[in-house]
C-alpha cells in the first residue's frame, strides 16, 4: 500500500505525555533507559535483585543462539518469592486476593493465608507422588485454587501445564500426552453465564482418550457441588488431601533454569506448541515489568487483570508478576455480562481498583454496550489502564481513556507474546508519552526493531517485520520436546533474530505500531495492506463497534478486501429490518475507508454481522472468515469461543452487498 495513504492512519496527532503529578510519583524513572542502554546485562542483574536468591548466579547470561541461560548457577524458589518472603517481611495480613465468584460469593486470602494454602497443597502433591520435574496439568475455573495449585507446583519444582477451562476433552488429552502429565488438578465445575458448568466430565473423557496414560491421579476441587463420576484409586478430593495436609512446608530452591511451566499456544493454526518457561529469568522480568509498566505501589494499589489464568497473561500478570511484588488484586470467576453488563464496573467500585489490565476485544464490547453502564458506577479509583492481546485501535484507546479512565489515566498498550513471557514493548507511565494505537518503544533492557525482507532495519516511517535482536530473561527456552521446531518457528526467518510473526511500522518519531500477524497482510493489486489498518479505519467511523477484515481470492485484484462489521447499538437497530438503510451504511463505510486509507484499501465487500468468530482469548479467527468470504467449507471450529456465530455469519453473507468496482 502506498505509504502516503497509510500515513493518514499513522499520523496520530494526539499524544498523551505523563502529567506532572503522575511523573513525580512514578515507579519508573527516566534513567532506566540509559542504564539499560549502557550496560544491558548489568541492568538485568539489578532487576534480578528484586528477588530473593538462595545462591547468587555466576553469570548473567550464557547465550548460545538460539538457546539462552539466564542467571547461570543461581538458585531460588518461586513460591517463596511470591508468598513467604512477604509474610517474613511483616505483610502476612495484607490481602493478596479479593476473589469474587460469579454468583456473588466472595473469598479473600491474605499473604499469610496464601502461604498456608500453598504449603498444604505442596505437601499434598508430594503425598500424591509428585516431585521436582513431574508435570502437573491444571484445568480449573477462575477460583483461588488455580493460583494456589500453580504456586504449589512451583514450590516443589513440578512444572505446571495450565489448560484453559474452556478447552475440550480432546485439547486437554493432547496436552496431557505431549507433556506426559502425572497429575491433573481440576474442579467439579465453575460458574459461567449464570449457571454451573461442569469440568470433571471433560477430564474423565480426556483420560480415556489419552494415549500415554501418564496420569496417575486427578485432584478435584469442589466448587459447584455438581454430581461427578468418580474413579476410585485415581480421583481424590482437594478438600480431603489438601485440607488435611500440614501448613508447614520447607521449600527447596531450584536452579534458575529449572522448568517453571509449559503453556500451549495454539494460535489460529497448527498443532499446539508447548512453550517452555524457566525460573529465574522469567520471574525477574515479570517482577520488573509489573512494577514499572503498571506503576505498582504496594501500599495503596488494588490491581485487576481480567484475563483467564489459562493464558500467559494470567500466568505472568495474575500469578507471578503481582505476587512477586506483594500486590493486592481482584480475581473474578465469571463473564462480564452476568448478572448484568455492568458487573466489571460494579467490581471496580466495590474493591476500589486502581490498576486495570484487559484486552481490546473487551473494550470494544463495552463500547458497543454503551457509555451509560460504566457511568452508573464510581470509577474514580482507577489511575492506570492497560491493554494486551491485539492491536488496540485508536478509537477504542480513546474510549477506554475517556469513559473508563475519566480522561485522566495513562494507558499502557503492552505488546508481548506467550513466547516472550513478559511485556516487551510498552509506554513507561510517568516517563514516556503514549499515542492512541501505538505500543511505543521497547522497555529498558529489551532490544527490538522493524526490519525488511533482508533483515535490514527500516527507517522511521517504514514498515516490516518485528524482531527481537537480543535475548531477554523471560524468553521461551524452547518448545517442549521439539528443539527443531523452536529453531524453525522463531529463528529461521532471519539469522540471529527472533521473529515474532508480527508486522509493525515505525512512525516518523520512531514509535512502534503493531499490525498483527504478518499472515494477516493482504495483497491487493500489488499493494500490501494490513487487515489491522483497514479494521482501524472502519472502527474510526462513528457507527462501527467492531470490524474484522480478511483478504479473499479475487480474479482481478489478487485478493479483495472483505470486511465483517458490527454496528454500534443505535446504528444496528436502524438497519435491522431495513435493507435499504443497511445498503446505505455499507456504501458509507466503503467510502469512509477509501477516504481514510486511500481508494486502494476500499473494501470490495462489507458484511454487517451481529458477532465475530473469536478464540476464547479474544482473537478474531480470520481463517474462518476467509473460509466464508471464499465460499469454502468451514475449517476446524473447535477453538471458537462460541461455535454458533459462524452460522449467523454464513447467513449474513447471502444478504451482503457485493460491489466489484
Ligand atoms: C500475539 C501474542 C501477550 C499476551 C496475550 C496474547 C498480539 C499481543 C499486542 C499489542 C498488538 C498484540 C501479537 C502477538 N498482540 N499484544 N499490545 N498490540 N498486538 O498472547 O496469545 O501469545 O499472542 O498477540 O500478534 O504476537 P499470545
Amino acid at each position: 500500500m502506498s505509504n502516503e495513504a497509510l500515513s493518514n492512519l499513522l499520523h496520530e496527532e494526539r499524544t498523551f505525555p505523563p502529567s506532572e503529578d503522575f511523573a513525580a510519583a512514578a515507579v519508573a524513572k527516566a534513567d532506566l533507559y540509559d542504564r539499560a542502554g549502557t550496560d544491558r546485562l548489568g541492568f538485568w542483574a539489578e532487576q534480578a535483585d528484586r528477588l530473593q536468591w538462595e545462591t547468587r548466579w555466576d553469570d548473567v547470561l550464557d547465550w548460545r543462539p538460539p538457546f539462552a541461560k539466564w542467571f547461570v548457577g543461581g538458585t531460588l524458589n518461586v513460591a517463596v518469592n511470591c508468598v513467604d518472603r512477604h509474610v517474613a517481611a511483616g505483610h502476612g495480613d495484607k490481602v493478596a486476593l479479593h476473589w469474587e465468584g460469579e454468583p456473588g460469593d466472595t473469598r479473600s486470602l491474605t499473604y499469610g493465608e496464601l502461604k498456608d494454602e500453598v504449603s498444604r497443597a505442596a505437601n499434598a502433591l508430594t503425598t500424591l507422588g509428585i516431585g521436582a520435574g513431574d508435570v502437573v496439568a491444571i484445568y480449573l475455573p477462575m477460583i483461588p485454587e488455580a493460583m494456589v495449585a500453580m504456586l504449589a507446583c512451583a514450590r516443589i519444582g513440578a512444572p505446571h501445564s495450565v489448560v484453559f477451562g474452556g478447552f475440550s476433552a480432546g485439547a486437554l488429552a493432547s496436552r496431557i500426552d505431549d507433556a506426559k502429565a502425572k497429575l491433573v488438578i481440576t474442579a467439579d465445575g465453575g460458574y459461567r453465564r449464570g449457571a454451573a458448568s461442569a469440568l470433571k466430565p471433560a477430564v474423565d473423557e480426556s483420560l480415556e482418550m489419552s494415549e500415554g496414560k501418564s496420569v496417575q491421579n486427578v485432584l478435584v476441587v469442589r466448587r459447584t457441588e455438581q454430581d461427578v463420576a468418580w474413579t476410585e484409586g485415581r480421583d481424590v478430593w482437594w478438600h480431603d488431601v489438601v485440607g488435611s495436609a500440614s501448613t508447614e512446608h520447607t521449600a527447596q530452591s531450584f536452579d534458575a533454569e529449572h522448568p517453571l511451566f509449559i503453556l500451549y499456544t495454539s494460535g489460529t493454526t497448527g498443532k499446539p506448541k508447548g512453550i517452555l518457561h524457566t525460573t529465574g529469568g522469567y520471574l525477574t522480568q515479570v517482577a520488573y515489568t509489573f512494577a514499572n509498566v503498571f506503576d505498582h505501589k504496594p501500599e495503596t494499589d488494588v490491581y485487576w487483570c481480567t484475563a483467564d489464568i489459562g493464558w500467559v497473561t494470567g500466568h505472568s500478570y495474575i500469578v507471578y508478576g503481582p505476587l512477586s511484588n506483594g500486590a493486592t488484586q481482584v480475581m473474578y470467576e465469571g463473564t462480564p455480562d452476568t448478572p448484568h453488563k455492568a458487573r466489571w464496573w460494579e467490581l471496580v467500585a466495590k474493591y476500589g481498583v486502581t490498576l486495570l489490565f484487559t484486552a481490546p476485544t473487551a473494550i470494544r464490547t463495552f463500547m458497543k454496550w454503551g457509555d451509560e453502564l460504566p457511568a452508573e458506577h464510581d470509577l474514580s479509583s482507577l489511575r492506570l489502564l492497560g491493554s494486551v492481546g491485539e492491536p488496540i485501535n485508536p478509537e477504542a484507546w480513546i474510549w477506554y481513556r475517556r469513559v473508563i479512565g475519566g480522561d485522566r489515566t495513562p494507558i499502557v498498550d503492552t505488546w508481548w507474546q506467550t513466547e516472550t513471557g513478559a511485556i516487551m514493548i510498552s509506554p513507561l507511565p510517568g516517563v514516556t508519552a503514549a499515542k492512541p494505537g501505538s505500543a511505543m518503544r521497547p522497555l529498558p533492557g529489551i532490544v527490538a526493531d522493524v526490519v525488511d525482507d533482508q533483515a535490514k532495519p527500516v527507517p522511521d516511517g517504514g514498515g516490516g517485520y518485528l524482531v527481537l535482536s537480543e535475548p531477554w530473561p523471560s524468553m521461551l527456552r524452547g518448545i517442549w520436546g521439539d528443539d527443531e521446531r523452536y529453531k524453525e518457528t522463531y529463528w529461521s526467518r532471519f539469522p540471529d533474530l527472533y521473529f515474532a510473526g508480527d508486522g509493525a511500522k515505525k512512525d516518523e518519531d520512531g514509535d512502534l505500531w503493531l499490525l498483527g500477524r504478518v499472515d494477516d497482510v493482504m495483497l491487493v493489486s500489488g499493494h500490501n495492506i494490513s487487515t489491522t489498518e483497514v479494521e482501524s479505519a472502519l472502527v474510526s467511523h462513528p457507527k462501527v463497534a467492531e470490524a474484522a477484515v480478511v483478504g479473499a481470492t479475487d480474479p482481478t485484484t489478487g485478493q479483495g478486501i472483505v470486511a465483517f462489521v458490527i454496528l454500534r447499538g443505535d446504528a444496528a437497530e436502524a438497519v435491522a429490518d431495513d435493507a435499504e438503510a443497511g445498503e446505505a451504511v455499507i456504501q458509507d463505510l466503503r467510502g469512509h475507508v477509501a477516504k481514510v486509507l486511500g481508494p486502494i484499501a476500499k473494501p470490495r465487500q462489507v458484511l454487517l454481522v451481529a458477532e465475530l468468530p473469536k478464540t476464547r482469548s479474544g482473537k478474531i479467527m480470520r481463517r474462518l472468515l476467509r473460509d466464508v468470504a471464499e465460499h469454502r467449507e468451514m475449517g476446524d471450529v473447535t477453538t471458537l469461543a462460541d461455535p454458533t456465530v459462524m452460522n449467523l455469519i454464513g447467513e449474513g453473507l447471502d444478504k451482503g452487498a457485493k460491489d466489484e468496482e
